[in-house]
């Protein structure tokens, strides 16, 4: 089946925390303005349909009429499902009974904190990273030791004297690692992957590896899981459908988690957990029929980022921006306008009223940086686009 992603499929007034965000962007003081007309790029979904035969599925079951109590527990293809996308698609393999259910991957995260951490203990991060890292350390009362990345010309790379450092400190207890990373979109290579969980593994540091973006890379990239480059069964890997497959309404994560102990400790404080009738169709045709939705996707959505760099390089060449390895998300530096980060964002949210993410969310490393989601129709990027180089024209 051939996908049409340029499709515009409205979605205000669907519950969408992207198309309906007024409200929200307006409590947590993100934006003033949000409109009939605003072009919201700051979410992390997308806006395609999903593959088909997971819709297929959902009409499967909602003709079944009743939504009751659902386990996944006792349905084998479940597990057998997520075994074989990650064997067939990375090569990488775990047994059945590693896979625990999460009912989001920052829901696990937090768990993971909550397991294997005490309050006041130290969790490193690399900023600028995705902002629900700071919370649920803060949120849980212990320390972020972060593992600032280093900027070479928009090319992200790790400090690793200083992550040595910090995984010495005797405060420190777990490291979250974003693999792909969101926002710098850099893919962590084998030789990277090998260095960080030697780090953590030879200081007793918790190493948990979100990899939601996994999936979503360049055409002519390759994701390592990390669970591939060390095999030492205390590393926690997240995977979820969410990112995948635009699904994440539906609240489906399976983390991997081999050790046994581990296992028990963060499934006791994760407390009983059950997918949703919906998730756990969706899931099973996501990961069995949506590879040919998935690699038509991945086309398209390295076109997206061509036409980005493209449009920068020819109409805004003092927007520094480099395609990302992975993840569907741009970080844009828009220091070479030495203009206050506050101008900047009210050219682009109250003047061109699109709503993307400011930099400085993400850590101080972010101030000057916008983040732009770009897995829309190409005519939608490109309307926000040219209303924002509008704006800089001025
Ligand atoms: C790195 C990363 N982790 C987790 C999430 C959210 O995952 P979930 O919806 O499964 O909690 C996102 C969403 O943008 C993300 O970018």
């Amino acid at each position: 089946m051939i996908y049409n992603f340029d499709e515009i499929i409205n979605r205000k007034n669907t519950h969408s925390i992207k198309w309906d965000a007024g409200e929200l962007l307006r409590k947590f003081e993100i934006t003033e303005r949000f409109d009939e007309d605003t072009i919201p790029l700051f979410v992390a979904d997308m806006d395609f349909s999903c593959p088909q035969p997971v819709i297929d599925a959902l009409h499967k079951r909602v003709d079944q009429r009743m939504y009751g109590y659902t386990t996944h527990a006792t349905d084998p293809e479940y597990f057998k499902t997520i075994q074989n996308w990650f064997a067939r698609r990375m090569n990488w393999e775990f047994p059945a009974d590693s896979i625990v259910y999460s009912p989001g991957t920052v829901h696990a995260l937090k768990i993971a904190v909550r397991t294997f951490t005490n309050p006041g203990d130290g969790v490193i991060i690399q900023r600028p990273v995705y902002f629900p890292f700071t919370n649920v350390i803060e949120g849980n009362g212990r320390i972020v030791l972060n593992n600032s990345l280093v900027n070479n010309d928009g090319y992200y790379e790790i400090d690793f004297v200083d992550l040595e450092q910090k995984a010495k400190l005797s405060s420190s207890k777990l490291m979250i690692l974003c693999s792909p990373h969101n926002p710098v979109g850099r893919i962590w290579n084998q030789g990277e992957l090998e260095k960080i969980s030697r780090i953590c593994l030879d200081n007793n540091i918790v190493l948990i590896s979100d990899e939601i973006h996994g999936d979503l890379i360049r055409t002519t990239e390759t994701f390592y899981p990390i669970a591939n480059v060390n095999s030492d069964d205390k590393i926690i890997v997240c995977t979820a459908t969410n990112k995948t497959f635009n699904m994440a309404g539906l609240h489906c994560s399976n983390i991997i988690l081999r050790n046994a102990d581990m296992r028990e400790q963060f499934s006791k404080e994760l407390g009983m957990q059950m997918p949703s009738p919906f998730s756990i169709s969706a899931l099973i045709a996501a990961y069995n029929e949506g590879e040919e939705w998935l690699e038509q996707l991945k086309v398209y959505i390295d076109k997206n980022f061509d036409f980005l760099k493209n449009f920068l390089a020819n109409k805004m060449d003092k927007v520094k921006f480099r395609i990302p390895e992975g993840t569907y998300i741009g970080w844009m530096d828009f220091s070479g306008y030495n203009m206050d980060p506050e101008e900047i964002h009210n050219r682009i949210y109250n003047k061109a009223n699109v709503v993307l993410e400011d930099g400085k969310i993400f850590g101080e490393e972010g101030i000057n940086f916008q983040r732009i989601c770009i897995p829309s129709p190409r005519s939608i990027l490109e309307e926000a686009m040219n209303r924002i180089c509008t704006e800089f024209k001025i």
